[in-house]
């Protein structure tokens, strides 16, 4: 079976490569990749990485590499067939049947007449059989009035006929398998050449502010009046327009042009092939405004953004969701690239998933009107369940009566980016939104708040920390918020099971306390890779910023960050008893500390017992370490 390479990225693309060797390889995140122990070879640290924005992994040990079918491949020793079969069931993107693949981009192309066969009357464009040769390739400076005067030129004046070397060939013979990129390509390609013979259309561009760069840019073209322009430039391509969806065809049984008169935005998809049109009317008089090409083999408007392909090839960093293909082509002419638009649907989770592929921090615009607040509530309750690792989302607000096209004209490019950046996160939109409705000066609404809240909170993802992070957010707001409060026992020893070793009871301490981490740092770096303790002292390294001040929430946040454990710290946390070991938090403070000295010690005592060192340097170093954290005690024990 011969797979063709859309598809192909169109299941990499609908792949998550974390999500997927996640499930055979235990691994963490370590800043923006995911590292863990390589499947390919033995290790015991970890040098195998993922790459969730690349989709791709790479083990630094063994030089293992690839995307998310190799992966499969190597590690099961399955076959690429075997392989894509699983990953559309998982992705549930559809495989090509057998000799059907590349067929589904096929059809039938007729003959080139002969042209014997050409009649006399062939300047009455109302034949659709009539036009000859391929537009595509006829010269595009052509200025004719009459769109197909050039091709009939050509014809009469018994030159560069493409097909003249046919003449004599049988009818059968010649036909043969179009393919419907290539129809789609020369299609904009023809779109295109009419944008010049149109006074209309190039006033209309004119009139939105478009500069000819822009027009070149987006491809931008004109679909003449004529109700069977496309027949008339594409006579041998017919099967194939009609797949497209270009063609329709009357209740009378007559074919005519989907897009008649209308200025024309071509679609390209993420390589940047011409996938299909959206037509805008010329004036806002005709309804409907924009007409789009129906969803064919090759056009899946729910896995395509306006924009992606132009954004991506300019290296945008952030990216914006907006409303229409105006809005992307005046932010893109103003200098922001990054702006999407979906094509006339309303935005679904695939998506906000490719352009969370594209960054973790996305923002969507919204219009500032009872629609545009309904579409954001819509879309948060899309995105609340996408999020997690990191991933932000901001909410664009645009003022009462605009649209980013027309905002960004009237503000200028610095004011634009001034608003956007003052784009509210997730948090912010959230509160604004909930508390908009009810009176939250009083108890009753806070608590309805609250419950609203956990209603959107159940929707985000359950390993995550970001639900508890959020809800404290919101108590914290509404004057909920819950002070630490010390548990008052004077038994202050840092006694610990003995079922447990000092490393064990370090990590109790920290799950208890998160905030205490701060004076368990330093053991980092002196901790052995391959003990937990380290693991966890690395997670805490990573979260340690962003702990929430209320100490249940930050002790939610580190079983959250610290879920590959699981299983371990249930056992610690069942043998350690460090409830009530403090009375206030300095105490704690304090204790904390001492005990941090004391095992930093140990280590370094227990390095040059094992003489774990490669040189005299390094020893003495060890010795000089020693010595500090030795005088360090003696101040501490003073000081008490
Ligand atoms: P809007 O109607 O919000 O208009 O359509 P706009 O983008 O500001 O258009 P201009 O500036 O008047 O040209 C937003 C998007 O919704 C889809 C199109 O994709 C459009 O870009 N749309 C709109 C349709 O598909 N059909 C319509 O009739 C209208
Ligand atoms: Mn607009």
């Amino acid at each position: 079976m011969a797979i063709p390479q859309h598809t192909i990225d169109q299941i990499l693309d609908r792949t998550d490569i974390v999500d997927l060797i996640g499930q055979r390889v235990k691994l963490k995140k370590t800043g923006r990749t995911y590292s863990g122990c390589c499947p390919f070879h033995q290790e015991k640290s970890p040098s195998f990485h993922v790459y969730r924005d690349k989709q791709y992994f790479h083990c630094f040990g063994c030089q293992a590499n690839g995307n998310a079918i190799r992966f499969l491949m190597d590690i099961d020793g399955r076959n690429f067939v075997d392989v894509m079969k699983d990953l559309s069931s998982r992705t549930g993107i559809e495989l090509p049947k057998d000799n059907h693949d590349s067929n589904k981009l096929k059809y039938k192309r007729e003959a080139a007449k002969p042209k014997a066969a050409v009649p006399a009357s062939q300047n009455q464009p109302q034949n659709p059989l009539q036009a000859q040769s391929n537009p595509a390739e006829a010269p595009a400076s052509a200025a004719h009035f009459d769109p197909f005067a050039e091709f009939q030129a050509t014809q009469q004046e018994d030159y560069g006929d493409p097909f003249a070397a046919f003449d004599q060939v049988p009818f059968e013979e010649v036909t043969q398998d179009g393919n419907l990129f290539d129809l789609l390509e020369n299609i904009a390609q023809f779109y295109e050449r009419q944008l010049p013979q149109s006074q209309t259309a190039q006033q209309y561009f004119k009139q939105r502010g478009l500069s000819a760069e822009t027009l070149a840019y987006w491809r931008l073209g004109y679909a003449p009046e004529d109700w069977q322009h496309l027949e008339k430039a594409f006579p041998q391509d017919i099967e194939g327009l009609k797949l497209l969806g270009l063609i329709r065809t009357s209740d009378s049984g007559r074919d005519f042009d989907l897009l008649r008169d209308r200025v024309i935005f071509p679609i390209r998809d993420p390589k940047g092939r011409v996938v299909g049109f959206g037509g805008r009317a010329l004036n806002d008089e005709i309804k409907p405004k924009y007409i789009n090409s129906p969803d064919s083999e090759v056009f899946h408007k729910n896995q395509l953004l306006y924009g992606l392909y132009e954004g991506r090839k300019q290296k945008a960093q952030d990216w914006l969701m907006v409303e229409g293909y105006m809005d992307v082509i005046a932010l893109q002419q103003y200098g922001i690239a990054g702006a999407v638009a979906t094509l006339g649907t309303a935005s679904n989770t695939e998506h906000l998933n490719i352009l969370f592929k594209q960054n973790n921090r996305i923002t969507i615009a919204f219009d500032g009107d009872a629609a545009g607040q309904k579409a954001a509530r819509r879309t948060l309750e899309i995105a609340l369940p996408l999020l997690n690792d990191g991933r932000e989302l901001k909410f664009f607000v645009l003022p009462n009566d605009h649209d980013p096209d027309s905002l960004i004209r009237r503000e200028g490019i610095e004011n634009f980016h001034r608003l956007l950046q003052q784009a509210p996160l997730l948090s912010d939109f959230v509160f604004a939104h909930l508390t908009q409705n009810h009176d939250v000066t009083k108890p009753e609404g806070k608590s309805q708040v609250m419950g609203e809240l956990r209603q959107l909170t159940e929707l985000l993802p359950k390993q995550g920390s970001y639900r508890y992070l959020l809800q404290q957010f919101f108590r914290e707001k509404l004057g909920f918020s819950r002070k630490w409060q010390p548990q008052v026992n004077n038994d202050a020893s840092l006694s610990f099971s003995t079922k447990i070793d000092a490393e064990e009871y370090v990590i109790a301490i920290l799950i208890k306390h998160p905030y205490l981490y701060i004076h368990f740092e330093p053991l980092r770096a002196l901790i052995p890779q391959d003990q937990l303790l380290f693991k966890i002292l690395n997670i805490f390294n990573t979260i340690f910023d962003d702990l929430p001040d209320d100490t249940e929430l930050s002790q939610y946040y580190v079983l959250g960050a610290c879920a590959p454990y699981h299983h371990d710290l249930q056992h610690i946390l069942l043998q350690a008893n460090v409830s009530d070991y403090t009375s206030s938090p300095e105490q704690a403070d304090k204790l904390a500390e001492d005990f941090s000295i004391k095992l930093q010690y140990q280590c370094l005592q227990q390095k040059i017992k094992s003489k774990k060192f490669s040189n005299i340097a390094e020893m003495r170093n060890l010795k000089q370490r020693i010595y500090e954290i030795d005088r360090k005690r003696t101040m501490t024990l003073l000081e008490d």
